[in-house]
């Protein structure tokens, strides 16, 4: 944090002035007395690597290589997932396995592999481990993804747990993906991508990271084929990656190249590999199938830090829809809670909260409400006094609760690493359902404590209970949120069993999916902004958190009219859709920009309402498949270079390209088309990919394709669903899916499936079920027919 930003923070924080900034100056200075007397000291260490193999014992899925100094387990899972731990390490306890881990595949068996080493075999892989601890991850056909070297590590000498060294090679022509939501994606450039969920304190830009979602998860695609790479540990720690670069005939080829250091936890990892679609499958089978929305959290939000009054979102809420905007939620942010404490209504300016929420749901809006976990340290405080008595907060080595400086002034924090605690906590959402709110925006969860200098977060000496295990901040911090994502979720499901939670946080970590999203946070207006805002949602995507979108028109300034409409383009496309306005952002709603601006924007709000049945759809197969609503160009043809290196599109789902205009000033784009045919989804013209396509992007709309032959479920005039069908190619058939909304429980609708061809003159479509075709039940209209 530099000056400016202390000046903002000290501003921001409760009373501000004087008060605030002496609070952030204290609540840095007891960070740095807590860590000093709380912290072990690093004294000498002594280094250490496997040395060579003793001898093997065979195990289910796999088995135990001794090695003279450690033992590696090695594990092929039934979902072909392969696991392996140094010094003997188990997959659990893990926060990021959904559940219990997979049962090993009985059919990997270890055996001799030559040079004294030992290999897994397997199905769908096999690993290799070489007489010094190297491993290599091969394709059934032989051919190797991945080489880790044998690890090092560095331990105290008075004992304690050990630092710890990864390297590893990949081929040279690998892409890295991943690593949660990161600004510089979502390809990830050279260069060293910290692991340590961070609040920049300010509106971010290009060059920001880490931000709030770190996750040590790459997605690494190359020719010879896709994998997944996760080192389970939530400790700090940086990733290093370096592209390789082919010889291409006159030169040698050089590896890829990825280090990874970590200051504490186990050495273990879990890699799983084949088409980009099998690998999310596999990894949301480990971690967790991400949660449905309901079908308005698929809609159209509009966030304000700032109504100021009930009567202020009434005022917003008939500006959208007296322009015939269409709009289904509403985001309260912290200024309508009291003295900005969590659970607690400001009711001078919010005095009939229930009675606003039935307002607006009769027109199919939904109030959500801002959830910050820091809570007011102040006896009398409700959640602070309940909270005490059940000895709920994070306390300091010397058993002192931990004292930060958030929104409402001197904080505690909840230990959402405790079962109890969470249970507790989870409880206490009945206040905010209570109050009207049908969804939860969990906020400064990293979590945040300002100080006025060092890092914004908790000292790493504070003590967390790590379900029973005991720890410190250092392990606990970068799940301190998905802890609270679950203690939201479980009290939720509690609380409204017949309803799916609709949750969204921040921070989060590896399984954050199976409670919710995510949305950008703070991003800076600005194009880059708008360009980060793509990167985080693929990034997280390749994850498997398919559910998050930016704050449309950045976090802080005013975007210009262009700028704005953008933006909004875009995010019309992306899974969460949510439009921002705050104190300081001067002009946010369409109708401020003009009437141009008012136009476009009704335009692109109509087409995601268009596309709600699509959007549900989507959600429904990333639970059942894992893959990400928005995908890259290269998720169905990874060994294609262009593909894999075109950044500034996306795939929706299966059906949709779109091409955002990323720049300022442009009205035509170039489109990087996959192989087959497509139709721009206005004009119906016909584009054969692939290849590169320059095509018109006028300030009315951004580039939006559909892959011939495609079957898309939209809404029709009347509201119900309808099939839009993309004439295929002359002798060409095609296809889609639908998953009809079922409502806001838990019923699991009937995944439908569809068949297109030409039939004579005509394109015809029919319902396949397991009983045979069967003509649709819903209006049938096709497109693209005048081209075809
Ligand atoms: C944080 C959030 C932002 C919110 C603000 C006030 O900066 O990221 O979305 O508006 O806090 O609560």
């Amino acid at each position: 944090m530099d000056g400016r930003d202390l000046v903002r923070s000290v501003k921001a924080v409760g009373s501000g002035g004087a008060a605030g900034g002496l609070r952030t100056v204290r609540a840095a200075w007891r960070r740095r007395r807590a860590d000093a007397t709380g912290l072990p000291r690093r004294g000498a260490e002594r280094a250490r690597v496997p040395g060579p193999v003793r001898d093997v014992e065979p195990g289910p899925g796999g088995g135990v290589v001794r090695f003279a100094r450690t033992e590696l387990r090695v594990m092929v899972a039934v979902n072909g997932a392969v696991f392996w731990g140094w010094d003997g390490v188990a997959p659990e306890p893990s926060y990021a396995l959904a559940g219990r881990c997979p049962e090993p595949d009985p059919r990997a068996l270890l055996e001799p592999d030559k040079d004294g080493g030992w290999r897994v075999v397997a199905e769908r892989v096999t690993v290799v481990v070489s007489r010094h601890g190297a491993i290599e991850v091969c394709t059934p056909g032989g051919v190797t993804l991945r080489r880790d070297l044998p690890p090092r590590w560095w331990e105290p000498a008075g004992g304690g747990g050990a630092r710890w060294m990864q390297r590893a090679e990949v081929a040279p022509d690998a892409r890295f993906f991943g690593l949660g939501g990161r600004v510089g994606g979502p390809r990830l450039r050279d260069g060293t991508y910290r692991l340590w969920n961070t609040d920049p304190g300010r509106p971010f830009g290009p060059g920001d990271d880490p931000l709030y979602i770190t996750m040590p998860v790459q997605m690494v695609v190359a020719d010879a084929g896709t994998h997944l790479v996760f080192h389970d540990t939530s400790w700090d720690g940086t990733v290093t990656l370096r592209e390789g670069e082919e010889g291409a005939g006159s030169g040698h080829d050089r590896a890829g190249a990825c280090e990874v250091r970590m200051d504490g936890g186990p050495l273990r990892c879990w890699v799983m590999l084949g088409t980009p679609a099998r690998v999310l499958r596999v990894w949301a089978s480990l971690t967790g199938v991400p949660a449905v929305p309901p079908a308005w959290a698929l809609g159209h939000h509009h966030a304000r830090w700032g109504f100021g009054s009930e009567q202020e979102v009434r005022r917003i809420v008939a500006g959208y829809s007296e322009r015939d905007l269409p709009l289904d939620a509403v985001h309260l942010d912290i200024d309508h809670l009291d003295g900005h404490r969590v659970f607690s209504v400001d009711r001078d300016r919010f005095p009939k909260l229930p009675v606003l929420a039935e307002d607006l749901r009769r027109d199919g809006i939904r109030l959500v409400s801002i959830v910050d976990p820091a809570v007011k340290a102040e006896p009398g405080d409700p959640v602070y006094d309940s909270g005490h008595a059940r000895d709920a907060f994070v306390r300091d080595a010397s058993g002192r609760p931990v004292e930060g400086v958030a929104w409402p002034g001197e904080t505690v924090y909840p230990d959402f690493t405790h079962a109890r605690v969470r249970e507790w906590w989870g409880g206490l959402y009945q206040e905010r359902l209570a109050q009207g709110f049908a969804g939860f925006w969990h906020d400064m969860n990293e979590p945040v404590s300002f100080t006025a200098f060092g890092e914004n977060t908790l000292p790493r000496s504070a003590r967390h209970a790590l379900e029973g295990r005991g720890g410190d901040h250092r392990e606990a911090h970068n799940v301190y949120a998905l802890c609270m994502a679950r203690a939201a979720y479980e009290g939720l499901r509690g609380l409204v069993p017949d309803q799916r939670p609709f949750l969204f946080s921040r921070s989060g970590w590896v399984g954050m999916q199976r409670y919710g999203g995510t949305w950008s946070g703070d991003v800076a207006t600005g194009w880059p902004g708008l360009r980060a805002s793509l990167s985080l949602v693929m990034g997280l995507g390749l994850c498997g958190v398919p559910y998050s979108g930016p704050d449309v028109g950045g976090f802080d300034g005013s975007p210009s009219p262009e700028l704005y409409l953008r933006w909004l383009q875009l995010a019309a496309y992306l899974p969460l859709f949510r439009t921002h306005a705050s104190l300081r952002a001067g002009r946010r709603e369409p109708w401020e920009f003009g009437d141009d601006v008012l136009k476009h924007a009704r335009v692109a709000l109509a087409e995601r309402r268009r596309l709600l049945p699509y959007f549900v759809t989507l959600a429904h197969l990333a639970r059942r498949t894992g893959a990400p609503y928005v995908r890259p160009l290269w998720w169905g043809a990874p060994e294609d270079r262009a593909l894999r290196n075109c950044e500034d599109a996306f795939l929706l789902g299966d059906s949709l390209l779109v091409a955002p205009v990323l720049e300022a000033g442009a009205v035509r784009r170039t489109v990087l088309l996959p192989p087959g045919r497509w139709y721009d989804t206005v004009t119906e013209a016909v584009y054969e990919g692939a290849g590169h396509k320059v095509v018109d992007a006028p300030l009315g709309r951004i580039p939006v394709f559909a892959r011939a032959g495609a079957v898309l479920p939209v809404r029709g005039a009347d509201g119900g669903l309808e099939l839009e069908v993309w004439a295929p190619a002359r002798g060409r058939s095609g296809g889609g899916t639908v998953v009809p909304d079922a409502g806001d429980g838990w019923e699991e609708p009937e995944v439908e499936r569809y068949l297109t061809r030409w039939k004579g003159r005509r394109v015809v479509v029919r319902r396949e079920t397991d009983e045979g075709r069967s003509e649709p039940a819903y209006p049938v209209r096709v497109r693209g027919l005048d081209h075809a």
